[in-house]
């Protein structure tokens, strides 16, 4: 395709082209989709407001530019491999023309579900074809999806569907992950009995886990599209109609739901994905990811569906049957692009080079790394072990809010460096700023990470509350959005991302804010006040430390632990139970009853040296007693 860079130069030429004249530069680009009728103005935009505006009154339907369009050239090409958790469970294989009919077929079903244009449908499903499935068929018909990640609580998924008031749930009876079997729709059950919106619940039968079928709301998917037709008209959109909310945790309150639009970000992953994995034609890409989050939603499914390209789906887990899983999948489908996280990397690691040996891996291109910072050892294993030292890796820094990838080498043209994330993608204008809001000009320096231009799939809002999204990402400094990282850039001009600078913190790739955990924990009635930092974790990346302040009365401190962390189990979900918690008398507090972070996170982490200033504190001799209690934490 047109659009894709092949040399350093190329990329040079096309980056400075995006920043001198952006309308022209995406409109040539957005000139290769389809619409109903091409927009009036590329980009309207205002970032204190914040109000941004691409392909402005343009007209499009995404899923045309992923069915129809590519009907002709590529409807016998597999358009989605599908891997399931049991290797010895047949593979599916779904063309570009099964896939229409699939989409067409199952956004029949929901219309006649009473599902409109605009209305929010849940998904809360395990990774299988209908899952995508399902996503396409919202956007065929206008109506606007939220996939909740299949882990999250009942308390979690009742939030999200109160939230954007959702009509519809999809779903299945069951869920494989690994050696368990996890009854999915009886979370979904629980969860509605604590909301009111939802008048349908679409169930697609996976495990055989047997299900109560609530009368008159609850529907199998089966029957749901049992002699309904394959053919349907889809819904023209505004460019800036609503396509999806997807809900992530930020460093205060609620997880907040960041809405992305119809054109820009069709435009943006589909550019993105064809750019920074060099997919050729009859390529098979692997994205690891699970559609709950937004690297499933647009790199596996939009990016690379959009492309024409073969999107390969996993089921299961990395370990299962055994940890050479990931490498015989590889090897099996002929795998050219893999795109993982850091976290599985590690992970993997840890069983050494032995489970790769009986696979060739020959076929593999391009092997990626997205969620969090890769370490260099990780960097350096993957990159000798896994892409035996001739795959180019690309290290995409991005975001739920960026939509699409917004910092990574381009595969093959730009060079590498551990731990890298490398340059921006064309388009990406990005800022390093200090504390008081100055940018910090030339190489060699550091700061708080910023954009200071908007690119085609940059968040609109969120969802229901427009105040927090401007408070979030454009006030800490006007004029910019803010993405709520540290980054470096270095003497070559090359950016390594050095983790968030806000209370958020990121455990295996999964992002989390720390007063959500800290919500969750004191809802045991034992805990009085609670405090959660991020420490540096093997494998996880970073793993939850809680400080907990309780009444201890009639429990043992283990005990005590185990419930505070089923209760974050209940709360939030699994991956969310904090892997260490020490019990304190007191936390670090200002005078103005702050709790000061920064001593917390140092005892975490180990560095109990040098605490710095705390003369500040209310309570200065609760830190002694802490540093002397992080010993013993389990
Ligand atoms: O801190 C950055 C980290 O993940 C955060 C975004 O999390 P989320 O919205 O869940 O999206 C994850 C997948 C795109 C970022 O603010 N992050 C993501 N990718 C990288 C990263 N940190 C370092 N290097 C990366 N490649």
């Amino acid at each position: 395709m047109s659009n894709k860079i092949q040399t350093l130069s190329g990329y040079i030429h096309e980056y400075q082209k995006s920043v001198q004249d952006p309308d022209n530069f995406w409109g040539r680009i957005a000139d290769s989709f389809y619409w109903h009728k091409k927009w009036d103005r590329v980009v309207d935009w205002d970032f204190e407001k914040p109000d941004v505006k691409w392909f402005v009154n343009g007209k499009l339907n995404i899923t045309e530019n992923l069915l129809e369009k590519h009907l002709f050239l590529l409807g016998d090409k597999p358009a989605i491999i599908w891997e399931p958790n049991d290797p010895k469970e047949a593979v599916r294989t779904i063309t570009y023309r099964e896939l229409y009919e699939m989409v067409c077929q199952f956004a029949n079903a929901m219309k006649a579900q009473g599902v409109e244009k605009g209305d929010r449908v849940i998904i809360y499903m395990p990774m299988v074809p209908e899952a995508a499935v399902a996503m396409l068929a919202c956007a065929r018909i206008g109506a606007v999806h939220s996939v909740v990640f299949a882990g999250f609580s009942a308390k979690s998924l009742a939030d999200r569907i109160e939230d954007c008031q959702a009509k519809m749930v999809l779903t299945s009876d069951g869920n494989f992950r690994g050696d368990k079997k996890i009854a999915v729709k009886k979370v979904v059950d629980e969860a509605l009995e604590n909301t009111s919106s939802v008048e349908r619940v679409i169930v697609l039968k996976r495990t055989g886990h047997e299900v109560i079928m609530k009368d008159g709301r609850d529907i199998w998917w089966s029957d749901a599209i049992e002699g309904v037709s394959k053919e349907n008209k889809a819904e023209v959109m505004d460019a800036e109609d609503m396509l999806f909310i997807l809900y992530t945790s930020g460093s205060t309150g609620k997880p907040k739901g960041v809405v992305h639009t119809c054109g820009g970000y069709m435009v943006y992953t589909t550019y993105s994905f064809q750019n920074v994995f060099q997919y050729n034609s009859g390529d098979v890409y692997w994205c690891t990811a699970d559609i709950g989050w937004i690297t499933g939603h647009s790199y596996i499914v939009y990016g690379p569906l959009l492309a024409g390209a073969t999107t390969l789906m996993f089921e299961g887990v990395p370990t299962y049957p055994n940890p050479g899983r990931f490498w015989a999948i590889c090897d099996k489908h002929q795998v050219n692009q893999f795109y993982t996280a850091p976290t599985a990397i590690r992970a993997l690691q840890v069983f050494g080079a032995e489970p790769l040996k009986p696979y060739a891996l020959d076929s593999l291109k391009v092997i990626g790394s997205v969620g969090e910072p890769i370490n260099e050892e990780a960097w350096h294993w993957y990159h000798d072990h896994v892409g035996k030292g001739k795959c180019p890796i690309v290290d995409t820094w991005w975001q739920t809010e960026t939509g699409g990838v917004m910092v990574s080498p381009i595969a093959g043209v730009t060079p590498t460096k551990p731990s890298y994330a490398t340059l921006p993608l064309p388009g990406v204008q990005l800022a390093i700023l200090d504390n008081d809001g100055n940018e910090l000009k030339g190489n060699s320096v550091e700061g708080n990470l910023c954009i200071k231009f908007p690119w085609p799939s940059i968040l609109r809002t969120t969802y229901g509350d427009h105040e927090r999204c401007r408070q979030t990402y454009f006030s800490s400094f006007k004029g910019y959005y803010f993405t709520g990282d540290g980054v470096k850039r270095d003497e070559d001009g090359y950016y390594r991302i050095l983790g968030r600078v806000d209370d958020v913190i990121n455990v295996s790739g999964h992002r989390m804010g720390t007063a959500e955990v800290e919500n969750a924990i004191n809802e045991h009635p034992k805990v009085v006040e609670s405090a959660v930092v991020g420490y540096p974790h093997d494998i996880k990346g970073q793993g939850i430390y809680a400080y907990v302040i309780c009444d201890m009365e009639g429990r043992s401190e283990e005990n005590l632990k185990n419930e505070i962390r089923e209760t974050v189990n209940k709360i939030i979900g699994p991956i969310a139970k904090p892997d260490r918690i020490q019990i304190v008398s007191g936390l670090p507090k200002t005078r103005s009853g702050k709790i000061m972070r920064r001593i917390l996170r140092k005892i975490a982490t180990g560095e109990t040296s040098n605490m710095g200033d705390t003369s500040t504190l209310l309570n200065p001799d609760v830190v002694e007693e802490i540093i002397e209690g992080a010993a013993n934490v389990s």
